[in-house]
């Protein structure tokens, strides 16, 4: 039965073509630092299903940021494990795709043909930081003003456009209800949609150029 609907289904989209190329591709044996790209992989993705659900909750307001985490930290059920499944991925996903670039580094990964995976991955590791940058300021809390102001203070002392960049980023000369909104919009729209389509990339040239092994003794 359930080959029948594959089947009907596979006559008019063509899915197994796409299913046997990511799932059954052959692999050369390689050993668990293989695994750090797929690990970063799974922490993102469960940082958009968690980051989805406490938005449902969260308002990036001055008056209700902070109201609004703690509804949900204490109130919500289960809202304090979704919130620290989103905290504590946060640190996992910067560590884990810093620890995948580091196999990367040691293993030559990044050499011909792989330069645009390489490239790609570049972008991955500033949105993933940036992902923190702008989380950091949404629950509105004391640690999270200043942590902003010293943030963007550390933007702003740039050369030259610096005090352009600061006042990008806070929308104005201090921090601001303009400074919430523009960190919420960035950290729920730009980035995850950039994020996306970086990994998209990433991921088609993984798969179109296939994993690279240590090479061997003899090789
Ligand atoms: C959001 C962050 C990232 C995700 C989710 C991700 C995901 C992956 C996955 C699943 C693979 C295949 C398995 C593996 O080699 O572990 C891979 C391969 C690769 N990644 Fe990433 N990656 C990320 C960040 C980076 C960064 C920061 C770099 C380097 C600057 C990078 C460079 C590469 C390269 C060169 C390969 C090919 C490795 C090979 O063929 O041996 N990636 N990535």
């Amino acid at each position: 039965m359930t080959t029948r609907v594959g089947d009907w289904f596979d006559e008019r989209l063509g899915w197994r073509g796409v299913w046997e190329a990511i799932f059954l591709r052959k692999i050369p044996k390689v050993n668990w630092l293989f695994t750090l790209g797929s690990a970063t992989l799974f922490v993102a993705t469960t940082q958009i299903v968690t980051g989805i659900l406490l938005t449902i909750y969260y308002v990036p307001t001055p008056d209700h940021a902070y109201d609004s985490v703690q509804f949900i930290t204490t109130q919500v059920p289960a809202g304090w494990f979704i919130r620290g499944l989103h905290h504590y991925g946060a640190s996992a996903m910067v560590v884990l795709a810093a620890l995948h670039m580091l196999r990367v580094i040691f293993m030559g990964a990044y050499k011909f043909p792989r330069e645009m995976t390489w490239f790609t991955g570049v972008v991955l590791l500033v949105i993933t930081v940036g992902f923190g940058f702008t989380g950091y300021l949404l629950p509105w809390d004391q640690k999270a003003f200043w942590a902003t102001t010293v943030g963007t203070q550390i933007a702003g002392a740039a050369p030259g456009v610096g005090d352009w960049v600061l006042r990008i980023m806070r929308g104005g000369e201090e921090l601001s209800a303009i400074t919430l909104a523009r960190f919420f919009g960035v950290h729920v729209w730009v980035l995850p949609a950039a994020l996306i389509l970086l990994l998209a990339i990433h991921m088609y040239l993984v798969i179109r150029i296939g994993i690279s092994a240590p090479p061997k003794k003899e090789e």
